[in-house]
């Protein structure tokens, strides 16, 4: 049944959402499949942040069901009905990746529920609904600064590579945009898919064609085994130097990818070594209950608690508009440093930090060196 046949038969709107003393926050993640490690951070995340701030939101008792969709879209979708039409959930959060946010977008504008995202990074994804706001990023926002850095660090002629579907694009088309404007030269622009990715043929090309610099954009969970083909193909030794966005260097599995990771310059709002108070206490809190470093799908899944618990305070424990409303605007200082989620477009504005690989304490980290301040997503800032 669609999700309006339910609803004119039930005389249900998500909208409804608050039902009684208790709020239900249905968060939809991919807890296993090759997406999983978003899952996982996201997942201790949320938890982190209950432990910390309780149950209690906007005068009512909140109550948080995780689904797992396996990082599939048909199942996103059908899970997000469920949980609009059985759970009444007053908001939607998780959407590990860009086309599992897209299915949804629908059900959150049909039902007027407001739909976090805490890891999808498409520009495009809070466009597609007034109900969508997101905690995590967007590509051409932490693109833009990177081939500033390249272009005035010698770097003159680049070869990009991206997994092909939408954050991919982005990159893609952002930094080539971006580095010729600033003089350099894009070669090539290099795809690989987003199941299943063999990067050999594509490093063997990038060999052939010697660039000064290779950069990248792969999801969450794929850059070490990127990186360890990348050392396997002697790409380090050849002298072409890698740049990319912190999706390659992911704090989840940085730490095992040795020392060819070393001096990897990227681009991205979160680090693991930020250096403020906020974030030390967040890392020793993650790291205690779970044994693993935070990473950037970690600190997103965090904050975006803290947008819906905030959310529910200003509503009164109300959903949708109000809720919504109640989420546009908030600024406040999250482990990544200061963040605002823009009224108008409901979409995060950050800062954005250059780093690079270093050995710290025996540990590797990307250690911030440059900090673009309160970064807006440049593709709806030109529109
Ligand atoms: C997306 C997923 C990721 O794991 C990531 O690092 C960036 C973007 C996405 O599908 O939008």
């Amino acid at each position: 049944m669609s999700i309006l046949a339910a609803a004119a038969l039930g005389g249900i709107t998500g909208a409804a959402g608050a039902q009684g003393d208790t709020v239900k926050i249905g968060v939809i993640l991919p807890m296993t499949g090759p997406s999983a490690s978003t899952g996982k951070q996201i997942d201790a995340a949320i938890k982190l942040w209950i432990a910390q701030n309780g149950n209690k939101a906007g005068g009512k008792r909140v109550e948080v069901i995780v689904k797992d969709d396996a990082g599939v879209a048909d199942t996103t979708r059908r899970l997000a009905q469920e949980l609009v039409v059985n759970d009444k959930v007053v908001a939607l959060a998780g959407f590990g990746l860009t086309p599992l946010a897209l299915a949804t977008a629908p059900i959150a504008t049909q039902s007027k529920t407001p739909m976090v995202v805490m890891a999808a990074a498409t520009s495009s994804i809070t466009e597609a609904s007034p109900f969508i706001t997101r905690t995590s990023f967007t590509l051409p926002q932490v693109t833009l600064g990177l081939a500033d850095w390249a272009a005035k660090n010698k770097i003159k002629k680049v070869v990009s590579l991206v997994t092909d579907y939408g954050p991919g694009n982005d990159a893609e088309k952002y930094f080539a945009e971006r580095f010729t404007l600033d003089g350099g030269s894009v070669l090539e622009k290099l795809r690989t898919p987003l199941r299943g990715a063999d990067f050999a043929p594509v490093l063997q090309k990038v060999r052939d064609l010697s660039p000064d610099a290779l950069f990248v954009f792969l999801p969450s969970g794929q850059g070490a085994t990127f990186m360890k083909q990348f050392a396997e193909r002697g790409l380090d030794k050849a002298g072409i130097k890698l740049i990319a966005t912190g999706d390659v260097t992911d704090d989840d599995q940085l730490n095992d990818m040795g020392d060819v990771a070393l001096g990897i310059v990227t681009s991205h709002h979160y680090s693991a070594s930020h250096d403020s108070p906020a974030n030390k206490k967040f890392v020793a809190a993650f790291e205690a209950a779970n044994k693993f470093r935070p990473n950037f799908m970690a600190v997103a899944g965090y904050d975006g608690m803290r947008l819906i618990y905030t959310g529910l305070n200003g509503s009164k424990g109300q959903g949708g508009e109000a809720l919504m409303n109640a989420m546009k605007g908030q600024i406040f200082e999250s482990p990544r440093g200061p963040v605002l989620i823009d009224a108008q477009t409901r979409e995060i504005v950050q800062d954005i930090y250059t780093r690079k690989v270093e050995r710290v304490n025996g540990q590797l980290y990307n250690v911030e060196f440059d900090v673009q301040k309160a970064v807006k997503d440049p593709a709806k800032n030109r529109k």
